[in-house]
């Protein structure tokens, strides 16, 4: 299998409604349905990582209570080894996620709980394991600084890093140099830039900003447009998957890291991992849920040769 995978990163309980739309203030609204899953940006890459076959560790915090539980199961069936700190002073956090029925989009309030408190100690705890990697990953839904000095080590060691800049974030400029590649969706492209991105071709000059601040390589991730990967010498725009019908986008992010992560562990080239982690995002999105709905090595497999 090579080296292993590391993701550092926040579990959360995905709690989902779907409605026609959101409430109003002071306003209670029917929805359709609800449901329960496993969710938190890291956690999700990490299974999706997994369940293609990657020997994936994540590194996080989780309190001690029935979300824990939810989080451990999880990754037991994903195959995904828990590097985890107990934090029973905290709360295993929880995602509100808003689906609207007629479009499968989202809007999410996430609190990462027992995971904000995640420190650049933590992170020292797990430097060999983070040093053993052949791919390295993380996002920005615990604090920064644990992200910077995993990114570090990794960085020192050699380990290939992958920083997927979600939720947008305003970052300190010592952060991009540290980046072998940066994973920004749009709206976190034009929060970490200035340059509003509709189109590939505003993708690509938002990727090259990127570059200038220090990235090795930028990937636009465009929703239904694909994934724009920009390099010192050249731009490529990879079209998404129409793998059926969509049904909830949410988590379609995680679903293209984990598998970018694992096209490189693989020895893809960049534009094969970004064609590859496109393929796991387009058939995440058939799917209800984020960590459920990610597909196994064969799906995607098939995916890519039909
Ligand atoms: O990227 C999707 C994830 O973001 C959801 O699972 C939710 O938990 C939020 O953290
Ligand atoms: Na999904």
């Amino acid at each position: 299998k090579g080296k292993p995978t590391v993701i550092l990163g926040v579990f959360v309980a995905d709690t989902a409604y779907r409605a026609s739309r959101q409430p109003r203030m002071g306003e209670t609204l029917l929805g359709s349905a609800f449901k329960l899953g496993p969710g938190g940006k890291g956690s999700n890459q990490a299974v999706a990582a997994a369940r293609l076959g990657a020997d994936v560790s994540f590194i996080t915090r989780l309190g001690r209570d029935p979300f824990a539980d939810m989080a451990l199961t999880t990754w037991r069936e994903a195959g995904v080894k828990p590097a985890v700190i107990e934090t029973p002073e905290s709360y295993t956090g929880a995602a509100y996620i808003f689906v609207e029925e007629e479009s499968g989009n989202n809007a999410i309030i996430v609190c990462p709980g027992a995971a904000t408190l995640i420190s650049p100690a933590d992170i020292e705890a797990s430097a060999d394991l983070i040093r053993s990697a052949g791919v390295f990953v993380t996002q920005l839904e615990q604090p920064i600084e644990a992200a910077i000095r995993a990114l570090e080590i990794a960085r020192e060691a050699g380990v290939t890093t992958i920083l997927n800049p979600a939720p947008a974030a305003k970052l300190p400029p010592e952060i991009f140099a540290l980046c072998d590649y940066a994973t920004p969706n749009e709206t976190e492209a034009e929060e970490l830039t200035g340059i509003a991105v509709t189109s590939p071709a505003d993708a690509r000059r938002a990727g090259e900003a990127l570059l200038e601040k220090g990235v090795g390589a930028a990937v636009v991730t465009l929703g239904e447009k694909g994934a724009l990967l920009v390099d010192r010498d050249s731009a490529e725009h990879v079209p998404a998957f129409a793998a059926g019908p969509v049904v909830e986008t949410t988590g379609a992010g995680d679903a293209f890291n984990g598998g970018f992560a694992v096209g490189l562990a693989r020895g893809l080239t960049p534009a094969e991992a970004v064609r590859f982690g496109c393929a796991v995002a387009g058939i995440s999105v058939t799917r209800p849920g984020t960590a459920p709905s990610m597909p196994e090595l064969a799906e995607v497999e098939a995916l890519l040769s039909a």
